[in-house]
């Protein structure tokens, strides 16, 4: 697929310039349908093109940002918030009141109160169930059944999350129901993002049913939640007791909405992403064995025949090197998306009030320009000494700024742990119906992975 970009002007006033447009679109969808067909590869390319890129989505103008220093720069500066094609596509399931799609103060009360719950030193808590969960699959695999990772993954994923941050095993028989319904959703709102044609969404056909369906029920199973909670009268220090002790600036406890839509945008955003994150670690440990092997060294060197524990976790660097080059190369969120709330400057470009912005970490954390052997999976490239080649946020798979991910720690432990857990026990092979090849929503992740686990 290729990219051409035509008529970069300048602005004589101002000197600065207006990103060249890419070329390629096509009338009524612009990129979109490039966006909806081979995303990854058009994103990838656009780099080529200019740093700052216009492009068509629909009737829409979203300019795309191609290089390492400015998606630093949009993500920390003020004059970008969260909004545009991803987010308005996103706001069914996350929630308008939700600290993922909130801006400003709202935000920023929403921040300070789920940050405990996230922090380091909050983190060894959720250890011994991080633990638990991890040889709860071991235990499952044994079995020696062809796996479905993606349900194995996302359970798990959900499963951690709720059992760390919401106690109680009345999430247990709602973790399938959340996984189904979330993969149900993420795959339409990429289709609403991409090629936003509003009124087609609302014709009953079965695909806009079964998302109609998925969604109303991910809604009622928030404030089953909720409810459940309340009517069991305890309260546990986790993070659904914040949430439902939160108060507003004014002392005032926080609306009914606001409790809801933070429930959801925890769920969804924690599971999800691990999920995902989950299957692409098996993808990377089934086509490349020896990684599997040299984590087992490593496990056996750090802990002996003893269990994984939590403790462990920081003295597991191989390990935890393998899940940072997982990110690299398959970041669960591959593009982002924010909007200019002033006329402003991005590289010497003119970006209007009003503009949406895009940009990838996928393209970002593959470029040659800023990766020697830019698609090799090499663990050893985040060793100390080496990792300092890498050009500020050219990896950035949490984000920066204000929005960067709150669960960064969260999730690093989880992975590793799992990672550790599941490698020491098994390699893994393809079975029959496994397809690899990555499946692109509003996340990224392997399309169906069915492996065979063989014990080491
Ligand atoms: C935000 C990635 C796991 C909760 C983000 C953002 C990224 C990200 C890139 C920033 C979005 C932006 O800049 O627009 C990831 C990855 C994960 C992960 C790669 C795992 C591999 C989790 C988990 C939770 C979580 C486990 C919760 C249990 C959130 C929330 C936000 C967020 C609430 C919104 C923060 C805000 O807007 O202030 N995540 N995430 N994430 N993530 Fe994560």
């Amino acid at each position: 697929m290729t990219v051409e970009s035509v008529n970069p002007r300048t602005d004589g006033e101002t000197g600065l310039r207006e990103p060249p447009v890419a070329g390629g679109g096509v009338p009524v969808l612009g990129h979109g349908w490039k966006l909806a067909r081979d995303p990854l590869s058009f994103m990838s390319r656009l780099r080529d093109h200019g740093d700052v890129v216009r492009l068509k989505l629909g009737p829409k103008t979203v300019y795309a940002v191609t290089t390492p220093a400015l998606t630093g720069a949009v993500a920390l500066s003020p004059d970008y918030i969260i909004a545009g094609p991803l987010w308005e596509s996103l706001e069914d399931l996350l929630g308008k009141e939700g600290v993922a799609t909130s801006n400003g103060p709202l935000h920023r009360r929403q921040r300070r109160t789920i940050q405990p719950a996230f922090r380091l030193d909050a983190i060894p808590a959720y250890g011994p169930v991080m633990a638990e969960e991890a040889y709860a699959l071991v235990e499952r695999w044994s079995r020696g059944e062809t796996l479905d990772v993606t349900t194995e993954s996302f359970r798990v994923a959900v499963r951690v999350a709720a059992r760390c941050l919401m106690r109680g095993s009345y999430m247990d028989a709602r973790a399938e129901r959340i996984c189904a319904d979330l993969t149900t959703l993420f795959g339409g709102m990429y289709q609403r993002m991409v090629v936003p044609l509003g009124p087609l969404y609302k014709v009953p056909l079965p695909a806009n049913r079964e998302f109609n369906r998925a969604l109303a029920d991910l809604h009622v199973l928030v404030d089953e939640i909720v409810a459940d909670r309340r009517a069991g009268g305890q309260k546990p220090n986790d993070l659904l007791t914040a949430l439902l002790e939160a108060e507003d600036e004014n002392g005032e406890p926080i609306g009914e909405q606001e409790i809801h839509d933070q429930v959801l945008a925890i769920i969804t955003a924690g599971s999800e992403t691990v999920g995902s994150t989950i299957m692409s670690l098996l993808l990377v440990l089934t086509e490349h064995p020896e990684l599997g092997d040299k984590i087992r060294d490593e496990v056996k060197s750090v802990v002996g025949d003893r269990p994984v524990a939590f403790e462990d976790v920081r003295k597991l660097t191989y390990t935890a090197n393998v899940v940072t080059e997982t990110l690299r190369l398959y970041p669960a969120v591959w593009i982002l998306t924010r909007r200019a709330v002033t006329d402003t400057e991005l590289g010497g470009y003119r970006i209007p009030e009003g503009a949406d912005l895009i940009y990838s970490p996928y393209a970002i954390q593959r470029d040659r320009r800023s990766y020697e052997r830019h698609e090799e999976f090499d663990p050893d490239r985040w060793l100390p000494g080496r990792a300092g080649d890498v050009p500020k946020y050219a990896m950035s798979p949490f984000s920066v700024g204000n929005r960067k991910c709150p669960s960064d720690h969260f999730s690093m432990a989880e992975l590793t742990l799992i990672t550790a857990v599941v490698a020491s026990a098994y390699r893994f092979d393809h079975a029959p119906g496994s397809d690899g090849r990555p499946r692109i929503g509003i996340t990224l992740r392997p399309r169906r992975l069915m492996l065979r686990a063989v014990s080491r």
